[in-house]
């Protein structure tokens, strides 16, 4: 079966004065309609720069794609003509950003911005695109839509105007959404309650959805596959239960240990020592040794490969890969 989407071995690298940054060091992810991969990593890992490549919207320079494929529906669009491109990203693909204020735009009503969407891309008449613009408000349940159409972003709360990005990421109906952050701006229940509405639109209109955070407490819930990255590139890969269970690499051990749990009240929250690499200087070997519990030796000289990990019944689970020397190890811990 063909992917809806399917990233494979993808490089992007920031040529600067300082010099070249390889950001993303090789990437393969993909999504099928309908399902949720969750990309999780600290800050500067490459999340959000691999999510621009896939999407064309990258600046160039400093920016630049030296390698692999986006393939959506089979077609990769890295050697599409830009017109190609551009049309297959207005209808198809969409994207949420973390910060809904700087992407929406100040001076135009929301409704205008939504109507908008309509006009241009459906040619619809300026009512009949206003009339859509209040019901897709209504569908990310914003209270008393056909009142606040011709309010201004900014007289919205942080969680109101997320949930209009989202209205105007699904206005046209894409196939595909990566969302960047989408929740990280918010305060907590207002989090649930995004991401809540998120995961109700991409199983009724059965879209992927790319759900890119910092945060693993975020992504039990929605996500069904997860994508672990680390200095530019995927340290480890899993169906979200089987990783949750059963992690296959000392990072993302490290990211389970240190989410806030009920359970755990009163202990001191673990913290993966160190900080993630700069990626003009990323260390030699496995780039994780120098904040690894487990490193050995062989880390510091020999980058581990990503390694395809059996699941708990032994038998090779499709998706489960882990580019950690000793994933059989941390999976026994
Ligand atoms: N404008 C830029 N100029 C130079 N390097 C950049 C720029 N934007 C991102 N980078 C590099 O790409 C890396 C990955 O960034 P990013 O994808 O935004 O991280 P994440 O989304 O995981 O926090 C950064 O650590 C940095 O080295
Ligand atoms: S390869 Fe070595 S340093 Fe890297 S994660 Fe595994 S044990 Fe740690
Ligand atoms: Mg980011």
């Amino acid at each position: 079966m063909t992917r809806l989407l399917d990233v494979r071995d993808l490089r992007v690298e920031f040529r600067t004065r300082d010099g070249v940054a390889e950001a993303v060091g090789g990437v393969s992810y993909g999504v099928d309609a309908g399902r949720t991969l969750a990309v999780l990593g600290e800050s500067g890992s490459g999340k959000s720069v691999t999510a621009q490549a896939v999407m064309g919207i990258l600046d160039s320079p400093p920016a630049f794609v030296t390698g692999g494929q986006v393939l959506f529906r089979g077609r990769d669009l890295l050697t599409m003509s830009p017109r190609e491109r551009r049309s297959v990203r207005g209808a198809a693909m969409a994207m949420i950003f973390q910060d809904a204020l700087s992407a929406l735009n100040p001076v135009l009503t929301v409704g205008a911005q939504l109507a908008e969407m309509y006009e241009v891309h459906r040619g619809m008449s300026r009512k009949d695109a206003r009339a859509r613009a209040v019901e897709l408000m209504d569908r990310v349940r914003i209270p008393a839509a056909k009142a606040r159409v011709n309010d201004y972003p900014h007289q919205f709360s942080g969680g109101m105007r997320q949930r209009i990005m989202i209205a105007m990421a699904i206005a046209l109906e894409p196939e595909l959404i990566i969302a960047d952050e989408p929740t990280t701006a918010l305060d907590v229940t207002v989090q649930a309650q995004v991401m809540d509405l998120l995961d109700e639109l991409r199983r009724e209109y059965a879209m992927g959805l790319i759900l890119i955070t910092h945060d693993l407490g975020v992504v039990a819930d929605v996500a069904d596959e997860i994508a672990v990255m680390y200095a530019g590139r995927i340290v480890e890969t899993a169906p979200v239960r089987e990783l949750y269970r059963r992690p296959a690499h000392p990072y993302t051990r490290g990211l389970l240990d240190s989410i806030p749990r009920v359970d755990h009240k009163g202990k001191e929250l673990y913290a993966i020592k160190g900080l993630p690499p700069s990626l003009l200087t990323v260390p030699t070997g496995c780039p994780f040794h120098p904040r690894c519990p487990r490193a050995q030796d062989i880390c510091r000289t020999e980058r581990p490969p990503l390694y395809e990990v059996p699941d708990a019944t032994d038998t090779v689970a499709p998706g489960r890969a882990s580019a950690c020397h000793f994933w059989k190890d941390e999976l026994d811990a």
